[in-house]
Order: structure tokens, then C-alpha cells, then sequence
């Protein structure tokens, strides 16, 4: 994979600041010093590296991977997209995983304390792999909205955490998707430390009615853009090389 090059700085007028008193932890876990910069290192570069054969055959499907008795309650949703690098080019063979609450905005975790009720047919995580195209894929349930102590009254608006690896690891990325017409999106804190307000449409999924399945589920496209490196931008092959 070492064609040469460093990655991309992240653009920190694009991504949120580290300290924003809106968003209350943020405050304790920001850097209290100026950041170091360091060069790209060759583990950094080159690894890590996935094969399909990791990959279960429900690990795509929310609604199936957990159930136990019949199937999870809630609106089924397919969720698709390209892993793109800052170039434009798809990036194939990329991890990507997903985790999320229920429908009724409950995650099945130890330390959670919301008072809506799991989902005994719902585990809510998941995960794929990009093909060729860096396209990928899965079917889950709509998660619903749920209150967090931040502010007196601070609700997050429904969303679906993701986790992608690249072709390295300068490349990894965790983030939020949200969905299309959700106005929960501008009232939430942690939105609101994104500074530009493409950004935050950047991490919202469109409602995608030519991927619906009738009867069956509707569809919401988001792409996920990674860092690409410096070096291999050539004109002639801007897409899908
Ligand atoms: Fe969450």
C-alpha cells in the first residue's frame, strides 16, 4: 500500500475544536497543551489490513443478528453508502462497523440508564466490509432518540455510531451518521460543536427512495469520506482507481 506520501492533516476548521463548554465532558478531556505534530510512521501506514472471510453472514443484518423469538420492534431501515478518500476514489476492503440503540432510544449496554425498554430480538452493532467500489451495506432498525445529562434537558437525535478503518491506521474514523428531517439534529450539544454547517449535513444520511424495499424497508445513503494521501491525486484517474 506504500505508494508514497503522507496522509492529509485533519482540516481543524472542518472537524469540531477538542474544548466546547456546550458539550460538558469535552471539558475535561480536551488537551490542555498545544498539539505536537509528528510525520506519518510505516505501521501507521501500512496496516491494518482486513479479509471478508472475518466477516459472519448476519453481521449486516440488525435485524436478524440478535433475534431470538421473532424479530426487533421498530421501522426497518437499509442503510448504504461509499467509503470514499479525501480524493474521491473508492476504498475497498474497509472495515465498517455500527452500533446504535433500539427504537425506542435504549442501547443494550451494562452502564446504560435510560428508562425505555430493551429489545429482547435487538443487540444493535454490526459490521461489513467494503467491496470494490468502497461500497457498503446493512439492514437495521430506526433508532430512536434518547436523553443524556448534560444540560438540564439534553436529548442526542437519533443516530448510528461508525467506526471505519482504511488501508491504515491514519485512516481510522469513528462518527455519527443522523438522519434526513430529523430536527432533534439542531438542538443536540455535540452537533452544535461542528463548527460549519456543511459538516454537520455531511453527517447526515438522505433519505434514499430508489433503494427502498417495498413493503419492507426504507433506505437512507451516506457516504463516508477518509484521508487520502498527498501523492497519488492524478487527474485522469480521479474515480473508482
Ligand atoms: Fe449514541
Amino acid at each position: 500500500m506504500s505508494d508514497g506520501g503522507s496522509y492529509y492533516q485533519r482540516d481543524r476548521l472542518w472537524h469540531p475544536p477538542a474544548y466546547t463548554p456546550g458539550y460538558k465532558t469535552s471539558v475535561t478531556r480536551s488537551p490542555q497543551r498545544a498539539l505536537l505534530s509528528f510525520d506519518n510512521s510505516i505501521s501507521e501506514m501500512t496496516g491494518p489490513t482486513f479479509g471478508h472471510s472475518i466477516i459472519g453472514e448476519l453481521d449486516n443484518d440488525l435485524i436478524l443478528n440478535f433475534a431470538k423469538d421473532g424479530e426487533p420492534i421498530g421501522q426497518r431501515i437499509i442503510v448504504h453508502g461509499r467509503v470514499l478518500d479525501e480524493n474521491g476514489r473508492g476504498v475497498p476492503n474497509c472495515l465498517v462497523e455500527f452500533w446504535q440503540a433500539n427504537a425506542g432510544g435504549r442501547y443494550r449496554h451494562k452502564k446504560e440508564s435510560y428508562l425505555a425498554p430493551l429489545d429482547p430480538n435487538f443487540g444493535g452493532c454490526g459490521r461489513t466490509i467494503t467491496g470494490e467500489d468502497g461500497s457498503y451495506r446493512f439492514r437495521t432498525i430506526q433508532p430512536g432518540a434518547y436523553p443524556w445529562p448534560n444540560g438540564p434537558n439534553d436529548w442526542r437525535p437519533a443516530h448510528i455510531h461508525f467506526s471505519v478503518f482504511g488501508h491504515a491506521f491514519a485512516q481510522r474514523l469513528i462518527t455519527q451518521m443522523y438522519f434526513e428531517g430529523d430536527p432533534m439534529i439542531w438542538k443536540c450539544p455535540i452537533v452544535a460543536t461542528i463548527p460549519d454547517r456543511e459538516a454537520i449535513e455531511r453527517l447526515t444520511a438522505a433519505l434514499d427512495m430508489n433503494n427502498t424495499v417495498p413493503m419492507d424497508s426504507r433506505a437512507y445513503k451516506f457516504d463516508i469520506v477518509l484521508r487520502g494521501r498527498r501523492s497519488t491525486l492524478f487527474e485522469n484517474r480521479m474515480e473508482g482507481n
